[in-house]
């Protein structure tokens, strides 16, 4: 019955208007408690016509300051101590006023009908009426959802610092699920068997196994994501997933509205959340300096790596921001997206193929871009093994059309999106990305141009297009196999954000011709982490989700190449930005071979292409991919 109550009333929602005028109906019944009590006690007899007045003028008044202070506009069910206060700071705010015009009208027209002490005496039996009214409907929501039915949560919450703190309040006031916050845990050691809210903090990550015998379901991370190391989230994952604790994790303080969140936004902890390193300091001023009134293009502006850039662009002030891609539903989505949340930025979305020189020097003549970043390519590595043509015509091409024409319209700066695939490449994509970058350095070395050309380099980003953690999520979510190409297979991993950010920091690093790499931070072995994906989600590795290994793909690298390390790179003031040290190639070799390989495209088979390739990149070797025989091939031919 009491769950039934619950359910039915659980949907339901007293209006705004409704509390708004059950509140003015509360200070009407005040008004006559107190005007009775005149009566009886004071023998006080005031004529109608002025009773009138004085309520008509304590409906206004109360009225407006409920409305001004919007007191009715909590969910009463979840009243708060903010909603309690609005509604004291209004009933005082009434009491004040109503005393004010009283004094006036007194001294004025000796017209007096109650004493202040009166108005105050009706303000302090409204507010309690107030007060009480809405505990009431509190107290209720709460015992109906009391019943055995409704199972309470045990909580313990990770953080004991004002985010604890708040995501208590928000446990604590949570109607459905219902949950009991039975512990902090702090890595404090000054918190340690001390108590917050009146409950104990029972120590930090090493004295998580306490939690078993508290009978927790779930531990809320409440820690900004600014203060917690990827280790550290690592490592508690890893004790709680052993005690089958559920690990959940509280939203970001930006995503809370009037310093407080909702329970709703508390999410079980992803595989997002525990790759995520520290943040990245970022100089915004020099950033800002490099971009501010400039007229910005971004290519791949639909992609997963140019639309986070175009995000974090729309926080400077650009003059303009031009968006060009190929794809035109994904370029429509970001448009809205960027409608929707208001951008104060001049955007241009164009729909156009970036090798297509023609269509791109109308673009540049028209629209005069000032700095470029070129993040538009075809970047699947068994895709661009099977259509060489594709990785030379979109990504050699794309890069050729662009960078020329940078230098024709007098682009300040080019900077070009590149891969850790391009290092010592063993497959189409990779090599045609290394091209790319040779083709950008060459240019820049020659000088006899106005354009700074810079290009990054760096590994997989963390849920891009088509990567491996956006698969083996549809791969549980649909009950199975994982799939994984190899048990050994590692691969260095950052967020789309964090990569982006390094992007525009290089973008407006040093003189020009650099290649610049990011520290990607320690390899994640693919294998483990689609087990650690399989127990966040509840299930258990082979037992109720199987993982598949396949053998290694056309192209595919087992370990990625390390990018950095202190013999092939330069550091810059950035710690995690570095320059790369490589082999330069004379500008004329590399464009006569790229032009000649671009002129070829129709008319000469895939092999002769990648051939051409690995001519002019002769540190590309194929792996696991029919090219392998060219390779064979060179080698009979060099003994
Ligand atoms: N995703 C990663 O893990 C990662 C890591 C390092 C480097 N990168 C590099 O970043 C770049 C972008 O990668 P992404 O992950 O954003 O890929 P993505 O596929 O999400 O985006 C690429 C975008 O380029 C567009 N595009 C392709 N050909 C085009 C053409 N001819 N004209 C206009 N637009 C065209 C596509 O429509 C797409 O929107 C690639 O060069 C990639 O090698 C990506």
């Amino acid at each position: 019955m009491k769950k039934k109550l619950h359910q039915w009333l659980s949907d339901r929602y007293i209006s705004r208007v409704a509390v708004f005028i059950l509140d003015l109906m509360l200070v009407v019944i005040a008004f006559a408690f107190v005007q009775l009590l005149l009566v009886l006690h004071s023998h006080v007899y005031m004529p109608l016509t002025y009773v009138g007045i004085l309520l008509s003028s304590i409906i206004a008044i109360y009225g407006l300051s409920f409305a001004i202070l919007k007191s009715y506009s909590g969910i009463l069910r979840h009243s708060t101590f903010r909603d309690i206060s609005l509604v004291f700071v209004a009933t005082s705010i009434s009491v004040v006023v109503l005393s004010i015009v009283n004094t006036i009208c007194d001294s004025l027209y000796h017209f007096f009908m109650w004493t202040n002490t009166h108005l105050f005496v009706h303000g302090a039996v409204s507010f309690a009426a107030l007060f009480v009214w809405r505990l009431s409907i509190k107290a209720f929501f709460r015992f109906t959802t009391t019943s055995r039915q409704i199972k309470e949560v045990r909580v313990a919450i990770y953080g004991a610092g004002v985010f604890g703190t708040t995501t208590y309040n928000v446990l604590k006031n949570s109607a459905s699920p219902r949950y009991r916050v039975v512990a902090f845990i702090d890595d404090n050691h000054f918190l340690k068997n001390k108590s917050v809210q009146n409950i104990p903090v029972i120590g930090g990550v090493n004295d998580l196994s306490s939690l078993t015998s508290l009978n927790v379901q779930e531990v809320v991370l409440a820690i900004s994501p600014k203060l917690i190391s990827r280790k550290k989230k690592d490592d508690i994952a890893t004790l709680l997933m052993k005690q089958k604790i559920v690990f959940k994790v509280a939203p970001e303080t930006e995503k809370w509205i009037d310093g407080s969140f909702d329970v709703s936004q508390i999410k079980k902890i992803q595989i997002r959340d525990l790759l995520t390193r520290l943040p990245i300091e970022m100089n915004t001023e020099r950033i800002g300096d490099g971009l501010e009134n400039r007229i910005v293009m971004v290519t791949g502006a639909a992609g997963s790596i140019g639309s986070e850039i175009v995000r974090q662009i729309c926080h400077f002030p650009v003059a303009r921001l031009i968006l060009i891609d190929q794809a035109e539903s994904a370029l429509y989505d970001l448009q809205q997206e960027l409608k929707q949340n208001k951008v104060e930025v001049d955007i241009v979305c164009i729909v156009a193929d970036v090798s297509n020189a023609s269509r791109m020097k109308m673009l540049f003549s028209t629209l005069h871009p000032e700095v470029i970043f070129h993040a538009a390519a075809y970047k699947h590595v068994p895709l661009m093994e099977e259509n060489p043509y594709e990785a030379i015509r979109v990504n050699v091409g794309g890069c050729r059309v662009l960078s020329e024409l940078s230098v024709e319209y007098k682009v300040r700066k080019f900077v070009m999106v590149s891969t850790d695939k391009a290092v010592n490449p063993t497959n189409v994509m990779g090599a045609s990305k290394r091209i790319c970058e040779m083709y950008v350095q060459a240019l820049a070395l020659k000088g006899d141009h106005q354009t700074s050309f810079v290009t990054t380099r760096f590994g997989n980003v963390l849920g891009s297009n088509g990567s491996v953690v956006p698969l083996f999520e549809k791969q549980i979510a649909a009950g199975g196999p994982i799939t994984v190409t190899d048990k050994k297979i590692t691969r260095y991993f950052m967020t789309i954000p964090e990569a982006c950010q390094l992007v525009l920091e290089a973008g407006f690093m040093g003189k020009g011709g650099e290649i610049f790499l990011f520290d990607m931070g320690e390899p994640v072995r693919i294998y483990n982490m689609a087990k650690k994906m399989i127990r966040l989600s509840g299930l258990e590795p082979y037992k109720d989700i199987d993982i598949e290994v396949t053998g290694l793909r056309d192209g595919e690298k087992l370990y990625e190449e390390l990018l950095a390390n202190a013999e092939n790179t330069v550091p810059t003031y950035h710690e995690k930005i570095m320059i790369a040290k490589v082999r330069t190639v004379e500008y004329e070799r590399v464009a006569s071979s790229v032009v000649q390989m671009l002129r070829d495209l129709n008319v000469v088979s895939d092999l002769t292409l990648v051939q051409q390739m690995k001519s002019l990149v002769p540190e590309f070797v194929s792996n696991h991919s029919k090219f392998c025989s060219l390779d064979k091939a060179m080698m009979t031919n060099n003994m």
